[in-house]
């Protein structure tokens, strides 16, 4: 008996990976994490499967769901939104797993901010713009954020941010940001990326909070900022370039 953690990707069922979609059709358990799982991808599950929605639940509870499918040696598929490493809240099932001694397994999956950017047809990482991407977030009721780590900190790098959970403050994080990186610097807001009623906002900071509040949409967005966003005067990438001597195209070499 396993209890199979799976990263479900970021909403269109055809995003998990097939070894997560093999695992749900094999295990006659899924807990899944409410509305950001698509319910299609509950008709994998195999007839007969329990189905419950954790969104309810309290940790106690989850873990108890997992204790009698290991009592009654059946394998559960745990499903989260997106990948398991950000935000899954699964390192605190994991831990009392580790616990119970109760084995687990870890399947990833693509991340918001990966489907967000395949939305917008963008590369974060430019060369000479911004070689670092930050993954972040504003402090929220369920979580408040370590004291070290600001958007202010983070913007001083200049790097290409992806902030989330954040939507609903959209006005602070664009006043936090607009001293490092200017009024003009590109933004996009992408909602529910991949889900049918995907929405995309783009602007600068100097606009983007208003496009946000004409909308009314007010969940599951990212936060994209940086100049990357809107650059198309950056350099080619060195490991193309046919003066770049590298182990597979010796330079001068077919
Ligand atoms: C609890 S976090 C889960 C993140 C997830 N584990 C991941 O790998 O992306 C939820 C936040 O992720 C972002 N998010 C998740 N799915 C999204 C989607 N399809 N489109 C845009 N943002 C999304 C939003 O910022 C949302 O508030």
């Amino acid at each position: 008996m396993t209890i199979h953690f799976i990263g479900a990707g970021p909403g269109a069922p055809d995003l998990i990976t097939l070894r997560g979609r093999d695992l749900i059709a094999a295990s006659p358990v899924c807990l899944y994490a409410g509305s950001l799982i698509p319910k299609m991808m509950l008709d994998w599950c195999p007839p007969g499967a329990r189905v419950v929605d954790t969104a309810p639940l309290a940790l106690d509870a989850i873990i108890a769901e997992m204790e009698a499918a290991d009592l009654a040696g059946q394998d559960v598929a745990r499903l989260h939104s997106g990948d398991l490493s950000i935000w899954s809240a699964c390192g605190e099932q994991m831990r009392r797993l580790d616990r119970l001694g109760i084995p687990y397994t870890v399947t990833p999956g693509v991340p918001a901010f990966a489907a967000a950017a395949a939305v917008l047809k963008r590369e974060l990482t430019l060369p000479g713009v911004a070689q670092s991407l930050v993954l972040t977030r504003t402090s929220g009721r369920a979580s408040a954020m370590p004291s070290r780590e600001k958007l202010a900190t983070f913007a001083a790098s200049g790097a290409t941010l992806a902030i989330h959970l954040s939507i609903h403050v959209i006005e602070q994080v664009v006043a936090e940001l607009t001293p490092f990186y200017g009024q003009d610097c590109p933004v996009a807001v992408v909602f529910r990326a991949t889900w049918p009623d995907e929405t995309v906002l783009q602007g600068r900071l100097a606009d983007i909070a208003a496009k946000v509040r004409a909308s009314a949409l007010e969940r599951t967005a990212l936060i994209l900022v940086g100049p990357a966003l809107a650059a198309d005067d950056f350099g080619e990438s060195a490991l193309y370039s046919i003066d770049y001597d590298r182990r597979f195209r010796p330079r001068g070499g077919e």
